[in-house]
């Protein structure tokens, strides 16, 4: 959600912005901008749309110099328009500031500086700040940030640099990731690591209501309150080709076909074949403390959401402990109630995601145990939760969640076999589960072969403007997840059902025209399933079956099959939801969709 880099050193700071751009670009595109720092004065150029078009603005622009700060826009406040679009400038063209998060008392502060005769050009709550801090601003830019904020109801990261300070880039955050890197002679800010990777990989975070004064060859933090504080410096042990797309046409597809990989970074180290067993230190528990857990609340959004239903169905299977999934949106705002034996997990890729955050900080404001199921290093929920997984799925950098997914489902599995273990799972049952687990890898590369019938399957339907997705069970929660897949990225509208609900509504909906993805794997519910699929075929419709290697008799009963090999019933999702995947993938390139940077939406959502 929007994007910001920031750099101050000897070397000239445009060509670092517009590659950290690039990198940031994912996590909003509607407009972009950058302000660099030339002989006293601020050369700023805004585009509307992706980077490339800011490129084509900068196209004989000069705009030289050695300190400079730039943004990728996700609308919040006012269209996108290159009057909108950041960095933001006072009156006098004295002070650039880019800006992620919300201030929510915006009209009350522009009132307030309306009175002094200052006036606005743009919809943003961001000119608003900028020049809520021309307006405390006396001779240190990082006093006038400083007392500016203490005005602000709301979240922000943001970036600052003003032409009377022309070695002194100040950053600041509340609710909205920053990060600071450490150069030689340069240093830099960004929302994310990935922008600045490239030029170093030691970082210190910014707390909330941190301010940092940034100049190429030190730094300085300080609290809103102005009492300076000490930060550790850590390493980021990404590597570029990480976050490069390695010769695939998207980073979706890159980011699909690592599943194999990823998979195996998620177990590495932490199963136990021979005590039947996960052991995941970060939770921070001791097994006395795992014993007396009674009830579990997972929360997330999205995707990470869909994670957390199939969590549900793993924990109460093997630990026969209680599991309510809830939407953080809904959860932070209703009343929920907790007691001493509540654990709740918060699960998020980016770690980042403000209602997660929120909801999570809620839980432990009422003293309840939470821990993070989160894949971004250093990220805000990993560090504020009491312990946690990391799901090890390395940057996923396309905007439609794939390969964070199916680790989080992983790190679900070896909590739910933990907690299992602490209480009715045998050795030899936990043994069987991680015998599987380390199968998977090898199971997902052989889904990975069938690729070229999936691709023949979305040419079939890449025209149709709806689809159904039906699952039972454990499965339930991958159709959903491939419906959500579809819908993000290619604009199709699909929903996803628990299959006998089909029955209670939506078999309304079928004609030839509603292609209905079926998951009908070889389980308990499979007759009851096939019995769906009749339903769908007696009305015309056309089922596409996801189904268990070796099954012979679906073929004649469904229109295309696509097979998963076998598997413990509770790990079938990671198997079921990658053709999902690449369905929905190949039907949005067809439509000529943009796969990365769908329309409307960015990576971590870290507003309201
Ligand atoms: C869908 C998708 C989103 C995210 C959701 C939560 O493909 O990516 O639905 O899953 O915004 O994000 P995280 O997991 O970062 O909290």
């Amino acid at each position: 959600m929007c994007g910001i880099i920031g750099h101050v050193g000897q070397r000239e700071s445009l060509p670092i912005l517009m590659a950290g751009l690039r990198r940031l670009e994912y996590r909003g595109y509607d407009s972009a901008g950058v302000a660099v720092l030339n002989a006293g004065q601020l050369g700023v150029v805004k585009a509307v749309g992706k980077i490339k078009s800011l490129e084509r603005s900068l196209q004989g622009q000069e705009i030289a110099g050695s300190i400079g700060i730039a943004h990728t826009r996700w609308a919040t406040h006012g269209e996108p328009s290159v009057t909108n679009a950041h960095p933001h400038l006072d009156s006098d063209n004295e002070i650039a500031l880019v800006h992620n998060g919300v201030i929510e008392n915006y009209r009350t502060l522009k009132e307030f500086l309306s009175r002094s005769g200052i006036k606005f050009v743009s919809d943003t709550d961001t000119e608003v700040l900028t020049k809520l801090v021309k307006y405390h601003y006396t001779d240190s830019l990082t006093d006038a940030v400083r007392i500016a904020l203490g005005q602000v109801e709301g979240t922000y990261g943001i970036a600052v640099v003003s032409s009377k300070h022309p070695e002194t880039l100040v950053a600041a955050r509340k609710g909205s990731p920053l990060v600071i890197g450490l150069g030689d002679d340069e240093n830099f800010v960004a929302s994310d690591v990935s922008a600045m990777i490239e030029h170093t990989n030691r970082v210190l975070y910014l707390e909330d209501g941190e301010i940092a004064e940034i100049t190429p060859n030190d730094y300085r933090i300080i609290t809103i309150e102005n009492i300076p504080t000490d930060k550790a410096v850590e390493e980021v042990n990404w590597t570029l080709d990480e976050i490069e797309k390695q010769g695939y046409d998207h980073f979706m597809l890159k980011e699909i076909y690592e599943q194999p990989s990823t998979i195996r970074a998620a177990i590495r180290g932490r199963i136990n074949l021979e005590e039947g067993i996960a052991r995941l230190n970060g939770l921070n528990l001791q097994y006395d403390e795992l014993r007396r857990i009674k009830r579990v609340i997972i929360t997330a959004c999205g995707t990470s959401w869909h994670s957390a239903l199939i969590g549900e169905y793993m924990i109460e299977e093997l630990a026969r402990i209680p599991v309510e999934v809830e939407y953080a949106s809904e959860f932070r705002y209703r009343s929920p109630v907790f007691d001493d034996h509540t654990l709740l997990l918060a699960i998020s890729q980016s770690g980042e995601t403000a209602d997660t955050l929120a909801a999570m900080r809620e839980a432990r404001k009422h003293g309840v145990t939470s821990l993070g199921i989160v894949n971004v290093v250093g990220s805000t929920i990993a560090r504020e939760s009491d312990g946690g997984v990391y799901t090890h799925a390395g940057p996923e950098i396309g905007v439609a969640s794939t390969k964070a997914f199916t680790s989080q489902v992983m790190v679900l599995s070896m909590i739910a076999i933990l907690l299992g273990r602490m209480r009715n799972v045998s050795v030899q049952q936990g043994q069987e589960l991680i015998g599987l687990m380390r199968q998977l890898p090898d199971q997902i590369e052989a889904i990975l072969k069938t690729d070229d019938k999936i691709q023949e399957i979305a040419k079939a339907y890449h025209h149709h403007d709806n689809f159904l997705y039906l699952g039972r069970g454990i499965n339930f929660p991958a159709a959903l997840e491939g419906a959500l897949k579809l819908k993000e990225i290619s604009y199709i509208h699909a929903e996803g059902y628990p299959a006998a609900e089909m029955k209670h509504g939506p078999i309304a909906l079928i004609d030839e025209k509603m292609p209905v993805v079926v998951i009908a794997l070889k389980d308990p519910v499979y007759d009851k399933v096939m019995s769906n699929i009749e339903q769908v075929k007696a009305r015309n419709g056309n089922v596409i079956a996801i189904a268990s290697e070796g099954d012979t008799e679906i073929a004649d009963k469904v229109n295309h099959v696509i097979y998963v090999p076998r598997t413990h019933r509770l790990l079938t999702p990671i198997l079921s939801v990658l053709p999902l995947q690449l369905l929905a993938y190949h039907i949005a390139v067809m439509r000529g969709c943009n796969v990365d940077q769908p329309r409307n939406l960015a990576k971590s959502v870290t507003v309201e």
